[in-house]
């Protein structure tokens, strides 16, 4: 390093605040810091600044309706169509834009541009062909497809129509897949016969085929979307309710399909998430309120105008995806950005190279992509012009301080503000982080809560804490982009978030306080820093799974007596799964167990799952009411000093797995 650079990252290391870079302020869709103030006061009705920016079909009366909670709905009566707020009413103005720039994995030279009038036909199309399958208002379509363009176009055909869609990751598994489907009632999906990582073409049918023959019900059609090239193909004979993607598309060439009028509280969407139980948790969209919510973040935070190039990395596969790479950025006419593959193919730099050569404008990621981009060195974006870039955002996890910066420095050349937003699922777009034309940016704090936005940290009695304490984040006003509740099970909906903090006889909304399960502190001028779950919830990369989830599918393995799995430390991954498991009388704690529990996990789960480390133990630590200690066991996964352990059954049990974990 230079003595230029030496002296630059030691300023950097010390700096704790920085302000909004002055070129991006000059631009920025939000400037005006009274917008807090102003949101403050005029709660609920701030939000109908929102609702403008799409075009409704009938207005709404009320902003929101409060009378029922949590069951809250926001603009009421009106009613519109995501899909047309996504196409059509771009269609005159951008027309000839790009919509989508899909980028595909290095196999052909075969990225692919629509414009809003192509993206705009294939919509329609696919409507047409789901109609004609007997797709209705309300069925819920499931997909189980990777980053290809056929999954937006799936998605906004469905939103066209007014069936509800359940996007499954592709990277879950065919258990997973079944256990969605029947959860949701689905009888169509829409997958696809293969993809690419990495190079190597991958089956996914087969996949797919054997989720199908999990589902207890039955399944009218499945919808299968031809990725790969001739002779990368997997032999695959289509069953008698399978069809091509492409020939729906060509069978319905040039139909048209009238977007279908939808109440803003409508269902937009289900997805699955994990929760504390092994049951995922439906949580459902609404129509209006969601799209609002997407498109104002989608403004405000992320800065989009209808010229930017937007990139977000994401997997459409989870949120994220759903909110900034669909319909957020296509609600505002933007040019969305959608890459098939990983970031270190055909090398280290790829993100940059697309950075470069679709001259990005905003880059959306997440705190374990940056981690790994700085493991792999600054020479790979120093590759690359990313002068285009003018904002930078975070999501998914807690970042340090230190990837906060190298974000900062060696992809934003210092000139770019970096949003680390703070959200999930459940609340359906960005809930807690800085406008960034507006706040100052302090490294690892996420920051205030959006304008209209009320977060309280606080302790078990739901008293706010002293800020620097830790405490439990809540949500004490509802917000458009909510969910509105877990599907079909309105029960567990007020159980999983509600019931915590608020008077559950109440029909005073003041009474009602959200809990999203993170654990967080805030400092006096009001920035949070969020720390993490306080569910059994781990946070592998960016992504949610549940421990239980994970233990019943190890204790489904043969030899498997009991299981506990806890997060662990990890470098790049932020958390990873440890798994310690007590074998049955008569098994061997050897290697084919532990790739049997590894093999277990993937099947019922999938890969992001599959376990860091395998701990055999005779025991597992319990306090004297049997519950196990899952805090010891993470302080044992990431080598801790233990605490107090007296208050365990089997105290002696501890220092036994410690050696073990250790020694592995
Ligand atoms: C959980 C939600 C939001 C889309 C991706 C994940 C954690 C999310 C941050 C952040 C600290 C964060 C929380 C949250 N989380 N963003 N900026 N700082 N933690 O969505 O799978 O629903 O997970 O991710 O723990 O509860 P999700």
């Amino acid at each position: 390093m230079s003595d230029e650079d030496v002296q630059l990252e030691a300023r950097l290391a010390e700096q704790e605040v920085f302000e909004p870079p002055e070129s991006f302020v000059e631009q920025a869709n939000v400037t005006d810091e009274g917008i807090y103030d102003e949101f403050e006061e005029n709660w609920p009705e701030c939000w109908e600044g929102a609702a403008d920016l799409l075009d409704w079909e009938e207005d709404y009366d009320q902003v929101l309706d409060d009378s029922n909670p949590p069951f809250y709905e926001w603009f009421t009566d009106g009613t519109l169509n995501a899909s047309a707020n996504c196409l059509d009413r771009h269609l005159d103005e951008r027309g000839d834009e790009a919509a989508i720039e899909w980028v595909g994995e290095p196999v052909e030279e075969d990225n692919i541009t629509y414009t809003y009038e192509e993206l705009h036909r294939k919509v329609n199309e696919f409507a047409a062909g789901l109609r004609e399958m007997g797709v209705g208002e309300d069925d819920v379509v499931t997909m189980y497809m990777p980053m290809i363009p056929q999954l937006p176009i799936a998605m906004l055909a469905c939103a066209r129509i007014g069936a509800p869609h359940s996007v499954v990751f592709a990277g879950f598994s065919a258990d997973a897949l079944a256990t969605r489907m029947n959860a949701a009632d689905s009888e169509y999906l829409v997958t696809c016969d293969g993809y690419y990582r990495r190079g190597d073409p991958l089956d996914h049918l087969d996949k797919a085929n054997e989720g199908l023959s999990g589902v207890d019900h039955e399944v009218e059609r499945a919808i299968v979307a031809e990725r790969l090239m001739d002779g990368d193909g997997f032999d695959h004979d289509y069953a008698d309710n399978q069809v091509a993607f492409e020939d729906v598309i060509a069978d319905n060439e040039g139909a048209t399909v009238d977007p279908v009028d939808r109440d803003a509280e409508d269902m937009l969407f289900l997805m699955y998430t994990s929760g504390t139980t092994g049951k995922p948790k439906g949580v459902k969209h609404s129509t209006g309120g969601y799209l609002a919510w997407a498109a104002w973040t989608s403004q405000a935070v992320l800065d989009i105008k209808p010229e930017d190039t937007y990139f977000c990395s994401a997997d459409i596969g989870w949120i994220t995806g759903h909110s900034y790479i669909v319909y957020g950025p296509l609600a505002l006419g933007t040019t969305t950005m959608m890459y098939e593959g990983t970031p270190d193919y055909p090398d280290k730099d790829r993100l940059w190279d697309i950075v470069e050569e679709y001259e990005a404008d905003q880059l959306y990621t997440a705190p374990t992509a940056i981690r790994a981009f700085m493991k792999w060195g600054k020479e790979y974006p120093e590759k690359h012009d990313l002068s285009s870039l003018r904002l930078l955002g975070t999501v998914g996890e807690p970042i340090n301080p230190r990837a906060w910066k190298w974000y900062y420095k060696h992809i934003g050349n210092e000139e770019c503000p970096v949003v680390d937003t703070w959200w999930q699922t459940e609340t359906g777009g960005m809930m807690i982080t800085t406008l960034p034309g507006v706040k100052d940016m302090k490294p690892g704090s996420a920051g205030p809560p959006l304008p209209g936005n009320d977060v309280r940290i606080v302790d078990t009695e739901g008293e706010e804490v002293e800020p620097g304490r830790a405490g439990y984040l809540t949500v004490d006003k509802p917000w458009p982009g909510m969910l509105r509740t877990l599907y079909k099970n309105d029960e567990r909906f007020i159980n999983e978030y509600w019931a915590e903090y608020s008077d559950t006889d109440s029909d005073d909304s003041d009474d009602w306080v959200y809990f999203p399960e993170d654990g967080a502190k805030i400092d006096d001028d009001g920035y949070i820093t969020v720390l993490g779950r306080v569910d059994d919830v781990i946070n592998v990369s960016g992504h949610r799974l549940g421990t239980m989830e994970i233990e019943s599918a190890i204790v489904g393995v043969e030899g498997v007596a009991e299981a506990a799995v806890v997060g662990g430390d990890h470098d790049i991954k932020g958390e990873a799964v440890y798994a310690y498991v007590i074998t049955e009388d008569g098994y061997e704690e050897d290697e084919e167990l532990r790739s049997a529990i590894i093999d277990g996990v993937e099947d019922a789960i999938g890969p992001i799952a599959r376990p860091e480390a395998v701990i055999f133990t005779p025991e597992l630590p319990k306090t004297r009411s049997g519950k196990i200690m899952r805090r010891l066991l993470e302080d044992i996964a990431n080598g801790e000093e233990l605490g107090d352990t007296s208050t365990l059954r089997n105290p002696d049990v501890v220092s036994d797995i410690e050696t073990k974990v250790q020694g592995d």
